[in-house]
């Protein structure tokens, strides 16, 4: 018998099986073989929410949710965020390597040179309401996308899937800009291919009048943040990705999923609802009855921007926008809801139900606090979450798209409903 293996004994028949461990799982498709007879379907596992399933190998992020430890292709997070630009870390992230300079010089040119959307793409987001949540319109419009590149659907070859790459990560930020400045009934500015990547994106959001200089603070504390966004493996939207992205769909319709998938208040919603719950507090001294009510509730008031499915520490990224987030305050000035975000960690980390239940402040929680010092309405928030969040579902759906494991995502149910019986007609209904 191999040591790499799990000895399974069914109580049901007496008998006894073994199955292979590899990497630390076992295949469920194993438990198949188990059976109490014939007509037997076999043993499935059951597992909502996927909280102990791994649907996939990668060798893109690694995250040790116990240590606190975030690594993009085995560089920690810590380090890329200091020395990396987000063009570059997506390149890694995509690639698996590092770019040489030309590497890089040629990835950054095709980057920049895709910003530009048809001018019909425009005509469509001026569409939508006036308050319309630029989250729903980015969703929208990147599903439209797919009707303006018909050739995305060759998914399997390698020139266009590529192409899709590079206009994905380079449309993001204009289609983003583009629906700030339709709420804010601004005119849309055009990018400007001779900045970078921030602070075209910066420009375009915020340009009214005359010449508009970024300030370059801003311009790499987004950079930064971008950066800690970028991927974080098999969360809910990459997920969403690369399930849709199974059935072999093209990847802006995929990426329309796991748009839809961020934008909940449990996923990349969630720093949206952190200013909004800060703004709900409003002073330090309301914070021991916020935490009570968030203790009794029942799990229905969440001290939302706490808490994650994979880490039971710090989020390490969490500590870089801490730092982050004075530098851009010296630039703008404090945000007044800063003190009461520092108040309500301070206690929350202290009391013992957010101590038992390892609940730490996540990414979302002082992001906010910088977008909104930086000029960015609340309802943008989850928008500035999904720009650089695209490399990270882009090469998490190249690389299911390569894996000879993979095939359409469809999982199994415990049926737990009626068995067979009669159609009734409705004159005989009671
Ligand atoms: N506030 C209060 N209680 C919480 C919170 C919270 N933020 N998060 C979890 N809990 C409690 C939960 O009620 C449960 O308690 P009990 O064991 O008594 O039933 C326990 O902690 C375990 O929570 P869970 O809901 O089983 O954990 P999960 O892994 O299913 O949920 C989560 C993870 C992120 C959805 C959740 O922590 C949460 O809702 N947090 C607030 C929203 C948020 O900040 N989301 C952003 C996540 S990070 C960015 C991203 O990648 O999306």
């Amino acid at each position: 018998m191999s040591k790499e293996s799990l000895t399974i004994t069914d109580n049901r028949t007496g008998k006894t099986y073994e199955v292979p461990i590899e990497h630390g799982t076992i295949k469920a498709l194993d438990l198949r073989k188990i059976k109490t007879g014939d007509d037997d379907f076999g043993l499935m596992t059951y597992d909502p929410a996927f909280t102990n399933t791994a649907s996939c190998k990668s060798r893109i992020t690694f995250i040790d949710g116990y240590k606190g430890i975030l690594n993009y292709r085995g560089f920690p997070i810590e380090q890329l965020a200091e020395k990396s630009t987000y063009l570059e870390t997506a390149y890694l992230i995509l690639h698996g390597e590092l770019p040489a300079r030309a590497e890089f010089e040629a990835w950054v040119h095709e980057v920049t040179h895709h910003t530009m959307v048809h001018e019909n793409i425009r005509e469509l987001m001026s569409g939508f309401r006036y308050d319309a949540h630029p989250m729903g319109m980015l969703a929208s419009t990147v599903a439209a996308l797919s009707t303006f590149y018909p050739e995305a659907k060759a998914i399997r070859e390698r020139g266009p899937r590529r192409r899709q790459i590079f206009r994905l990560i380079a449309k993001m930020p204009t289609l983003a800009a583009c629906a700030h400045r339709h709420s804010a009934g601004l005119p849309f500015v055009y990018p400007d291919n001779d900045l970078s990547y921030c602070a075209n994106f910066l420009q375009m959001m915020f340009k009214v009048t005359g010449s508009y200089k970024v300030n370059p603070v801003l311009e790499r504390a987004l950079d930064v943040l971008f950066i800690l966004h970028a991927d974080h493996e098999q969360n809910c939207s990459t997920s969403a990705m690369r399930g849709v992205g199974s059935s072999e769909v093209d990847p802006y319709s995929a990426m329309t999923g796991a748009i839809a998938a961020l934008y909940g208040p449990l996923h990349g919603g969630a720093n949206e609802a952190v200013l909004r719950m800060l703004n709900e507090i409003g002073s330090k001294d309301k914070i021991p009855q916020f935490i009570k009510d968030v203790k009794t509730s029942g799990g229905e008031v969440r001290l939302m921007g706490f808490g994650h499915r994979v880490y039971k520490n710090y989020d390490p990224r969490a500590k870089i926008i801490k730092v982050m987030a004075d530098r851009v305050f010296e630039v703008k000035g404090k945000s007044p809801l800063l003190d009461i975000a520092l108040e309500l960690e301070r206690i929350a980390l202290e009391d013992e139900y957010f101590v038992k239940r390892k609940l730490y402040p996540n990414v979302d929680f002082y992001s906010g606090l910088i977008y909104q010092a930086m000029g960015f309405p609340v309802d943008m928030f989850p928008v500035l979450f999904a720009i650089p969040r695209v490399s990270g579902w882009l090469a998490q759906w190249d690389e299911m798209l390569e894996d000879k494991d993979q095939k359409i995502a469809r999982p199994r149910q415990v049926y737990l409903g009626a068995g067979p019986r009669d159609y009734v007609p409705l004159d005989k209904r009671q």
